[in-house]
């Protein structure tokens, strides 16, 4: 939910795990993580049926901060809003004060259940997925902030470990430091997923082969190109074939890749629309033919190459 405000967020959330959704990304420099985790909460308290196993929030260790200490803090600060989410009518969600009787026009839910406020044991209990946002800071700071990460793995408050925007030289590193790790006896975790900007025009053949070497889960962001391909020849062909949408293709494309894509949307009916991707194929043609090599980032930030 890059850029988005915590009440777009709550919001759209709250839709996004009604229509299905079960995975949500979110980020400390992201500002919304509170209101992800509200609307998670607020849906499990509308769905009782529902596990909390079932759904999956990840959310990331800030680029501007680095190195163990930060980490370690980044960490207790995502876990309280884990553990203790806000109620949809709290100020600092930023939804409308008072929803308009019988019209649901506000981003409410129709049928808000306002959890009290909650308390360490019935919140979302653990993060689901903790990521180092980019490679940033010295190769010393980047591994203290994983060392932080495993130790808070070891104490139950997150489930899963990896990196985003990691060029392959800084996956080999952190391969290395958790090698050592484990020489020495201590824990050194395993990164079980790398997220980054992968679609048609920025394919990272490098990164894959490095992911499936190691067994790492490729997360897809950007995967609709942030919209910037709508109208592009490939796409043009196979929306006429399949009848579907430009942003359904590449949804489509991305999982056939193998990849988890994280398509993002403050709009309902294209939250709704970006998850019909399971009643047609692209053919193994079109999935080739869609995987051009090319290397066009199109969010104009690219960590993968730093180089410190
Ligand atoms: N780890 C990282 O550094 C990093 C960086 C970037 C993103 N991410 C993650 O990846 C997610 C998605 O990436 P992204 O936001 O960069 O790009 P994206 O999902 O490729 O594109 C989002 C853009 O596409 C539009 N859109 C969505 N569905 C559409 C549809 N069906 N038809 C037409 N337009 C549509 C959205 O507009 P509307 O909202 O108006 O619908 C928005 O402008 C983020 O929310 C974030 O969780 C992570």
């Amino acid at each position: 939910m890059t850029g988005s405000p915590a009440s777009k967020t709550t919001a759209t959330t709250l839709h996004a795990l009604q229509t299905g959704y079960r995975h949500i990304d979110t980020a400390g420099v992201y500002r919304n993580e509170h209101g992800v985790v509200a609307a998670t909460s607020q849906f499990l308290a509308l769905n009782p049926t529902i596990p909390r196993s079932s759904l999956f929030i990840s959310t990331k260790f800030a680029p501007h901060l680095k190195g163990y200490k930060a980490a370690t803090n980044a960490i207790a600060q995502s876990l309280s809003h884990f553990r203790n989410p806000l109620r949809l009518d709290d100020v600092r969600l930023g939804m409308p004060a008072t929803r308009p009787n019988g019209v649901d026009n506000s981003g409410w839910p129709k049928d808000p259940v306002f959890k009290a406020p909650r308390t360490e044991d019935d919140g979302l209990g653990y993060i689901d997925l903790y990521l180092i946002h980019a490679p940033s800071g010295t190769l010393e700071e980047r591994n203290g902030a994983w060392k932080a990460m495993v130790e808070a793995q070891q104490r139950g408050e997150i489930k899963h470990l990896g990196v985003s925007n990691y060029g392959v030289r800084h996956l080999r590193e952190l391969v290395e430091f958790i090698a050592e790790e484990e020489k020495e006896g201590r824990p050194g975790g395993r990164i079980e997923v790398w997220q980054g900007e992968i679609h048609p025009w920025l394919s990272r053949h490098d990164v894959r082969a490095f992911c499936e070497e190691f067994g790492i889960v490729i997360q897809a962001y950007s995967p609709l190109v942030r919209g910037q391909k709508w109208g592009d020849p490939l796409l043009k062909e196979i929306v006429e074939r399949t009848g579907k949408t430009e942003a359904q293709v590449l949804v489509r494309w991305s999982l056939q890749m193998g990849f988890v894509p994280l398509p993002k949307s403050e709009r309902n009916e294209r939250i709704t629309e970006n998850a019909e991707v399971f009643d047609f194929e692209l053919t193994e043609e079109e999935v080739k033919r869609l995987d051009t090599g090319k290397y066009e980032p199109c969010t104009q930030w690219d960590p993968t190459v730093w180089t410190q």
